[in-house]
């Protein structure tokens, strides 16, 4: 698919997403035309939320944003990238703890695809700590994660918990 509108892809398992992510597309919106944040079914972990509910929740937190579009995908995401015409994978750097892992990453997608550049954008310092695996685990265990996650996010994982909203 030929376009002339800059996309990004802005894939993860998001399960769910948080205000890191949040963050991270707001700036990215920035730079880029249109941003697709692409919820992955095929993931290394298992994830707590189904596809369904993590495309759900993250669809509800952008419903406002004319550019930003919430979709799943599954298999090779640099294939998924290529059909949607999309120049560049967005990606969020939080600490040194992530980069090994993020380089591998961009080195293997663009071995697959030398037109596609993986764009890393910092995340902000409010949420360098945060991600959805210590969030779980706060939740799962009974601690406060209001202000971390979006609203939405906020209620679903208190049902995912059997807690009270
Ligand atoms: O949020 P995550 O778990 O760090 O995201 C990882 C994700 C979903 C981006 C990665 O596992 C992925 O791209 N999965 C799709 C399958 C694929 O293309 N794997 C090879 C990546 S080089």
């Amino acid at each position: 698919m030929e376009t002339s509108k800059l996309i990004a892809v802005y894939p993860g398992t998001f399960d769910p997403l948080t205000n890191g992510h949040v963050s991270l597309v707001k700036r990215g919106l920035d730079i880029f035309d249109e941003i697709i944040l692409a919820v992955a079914l095929q993931t290394p972990k298992v994830p707590l939320f189904s596809l369904s509910e993590r495309v759900e929740m993250a669809s509800r937190t952008f419903e406002n944003f004319d550019r930003v579009l919430v979709e799943p995908f599954e298999g090779l995401l640099i294939d998924y990238v290529r059909s949607k015409g999309a120049k560049a994978i967005l990606r969020g750097m939080r600490a040194v703890a992530d980069f090994e892992y993020e380089f591998q990453m961009a080195l293997m997608n663009r071995r697959l695809a030398r037109n596609i550049q993986t764009v890393f954008l910092m995340t902000d310092y409010k949420w360098l700590y945060i991600s959805s695996t210590l969030i779980k685990d706060v939740a799962r265990l009974g601690g406060d994660i209001q202000g971390v996650v979006p609203d939405n996010v906020l209620k679903g994982l208190y049902r995912k918990f059997g807690r009270l909203e």
